[in-house]
């Protein structure tokens, strides 16, 4: 999936072979690249990160970004992408790209990740829209592999049928594990006469798939299966993951099991501020960023500081938005902000001054910060 997420990292590039190419759905395909031994050491990755591709097309050099569907045991790196428009640089890609072809591709990155518990009972739900499928098909294999206890439940929504990526190796991984795996899928534009499976996956459908498909709990019947989440994964458009996020956490997920992935900018917070604040306008921001130094001024303080900056177009580095990845961290070097909610920072980094972007909401007429914290 191509992501157009603000690049704040070095990057890192090898060449590596293409192995396969094949086209998936009308709009989507598949790459799969062999990892030479004398690579291997830049390769190793965890379920759900993402590669960045470089390549010329159309005249220009380009880096998208596309998560890996492969898990890491199986040693090779497998893409989908996804062709959003006719004239644009994946359809390029797709068209002149030719097995046994060299590709620039960067060592794995991101932190849309889960700490693995092969000795727990686990329920783990994910949510997947379109080509959104795709770290989420990491993740499962990864877990159905690692983590013997685990069931998994996919809610996976396409527009319709024919839009399924992945189809195939869904199937097989639910026929192998069917006692750990159930997937249901959702179409937002075809009717398949039963309204459940019908529509967009959003708040609403979540409400319905908790009372009529997670409700009863066969391995304790004193709860439903959805007392026993213990991970959500959400993948796919911006909107998507904000309201199926929100519905999770209204439904009673803490915001630090909720892991979300946008494919796309996305300049809205993902859970509204649930407090209030003294008004404060024209507020005036310096900061630091990639070597960078940049003044910025905002209208008031009713949007908190990561969405303010992303918003003016500044390459703000983020991931989660919600005070649990760490990526929009940085130094506030002069002024006040409160941070909302911190499930990062340790107590020491905070004295330190160091706060999120995407959690603060800023206090004073006046601020500094420093992104560049390495
Ligand atoms: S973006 Fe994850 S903590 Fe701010």
């Amino acid at each position: 999936m191509e992501k157009l997420l603000p690049k704040a990292k070095q990057t890192e590039f090898h060449w590596l072979k293409l192995a396969k190419k094949r086209q998936l759905t009308k709009t989507i395909f598949f790459l799969e690249f062999e990892i030479p031994q004398s690579l291997q050491v830049h390769f190793q990755f965890e379920a759900g990160q993402y590669v960045t591709l470089k390549y010329f097309s159309m005249g220009q050099w380009n880096q998208n970004d596309f998560s890996m569907t492969s898990a890491p045991y199986e040693g090779k790196i497998t893409l989908g992408i996804k062709i959003n428009y006719e004239k644009s640089s994946a359809k390029d890609l797709f068209e002149n790209l030719k097995v046994g072809d060299l590709l620039e591709v960067s060592e794995p990155k991101g932190r849309f990740t889960l700490v693995s518990k092969p000795h727990e009972f686990r329920t783990i739900i994910g949510f997947a829209g379109g080509i959104g499928i795709t770290p989420l098909l990491s993740h499962f294999k990864n877990i159905l592999r690692n983590e013997p206890r685990t069931r998994l439940f996919l809610f996976y929504g396409n527009k319709t049928k024919e839009d399924i990526a992945f189809k195939n190796e869904l199937d097989e991984l639910m026929n192998s594990h069917s006692d750990r795996l159930k997937i249901y899928y959702f179409y937002s534009q075809e009717k398949i006469g039963n309204g459940l499976f019908e529509g967009r996956l959003n708040e609403k459908k979540v409400a319905l798939i908790i009372n009529q498909i997670l409700l009863l709990d066969d391995t304790d019947e004193e709860s439903t299966i959805w007392d026993a989440v213990d991970e959500v994964l959400i993948c796919g458009k911006g909107e998507m993951i904000k309201s199926v996020a929100n519905a999770c956490y209204h439904h009673g997920i803490p915001k630090r099991n909720i892991h979300f992935e946008l494919f796309e900018e996305f300049n809205e917070d993902i859970y509204p501020v649930e407090k209030d604040f003294p008004l404060i306008e024209d507020i005036e921001v310096d900061f630091k960023l990639l070597h960078h130094q940049y003044s910025s001024k905002l209208k008031n303080n009713k949007v908190r500081l990561l969405q303010q900056l992303l918003i003016q177009g500044f390459p703000v580095p983020y991931s989660c938005k919600s005070g649990i990845c760490g990526s929009c961290e940085c130094v506030l070097e002069e002024g006040d902000v409160e941070l909302l909610e911190n499930e990062y920072l340790t107590e020491k980094e905070e004295k330190a001054g160091i706060i999120l972007a995407c959690m603060s909401v800023i206090l004073s007429k006046n601020i500094k910060v420093n992104f560049d914290l390495n």
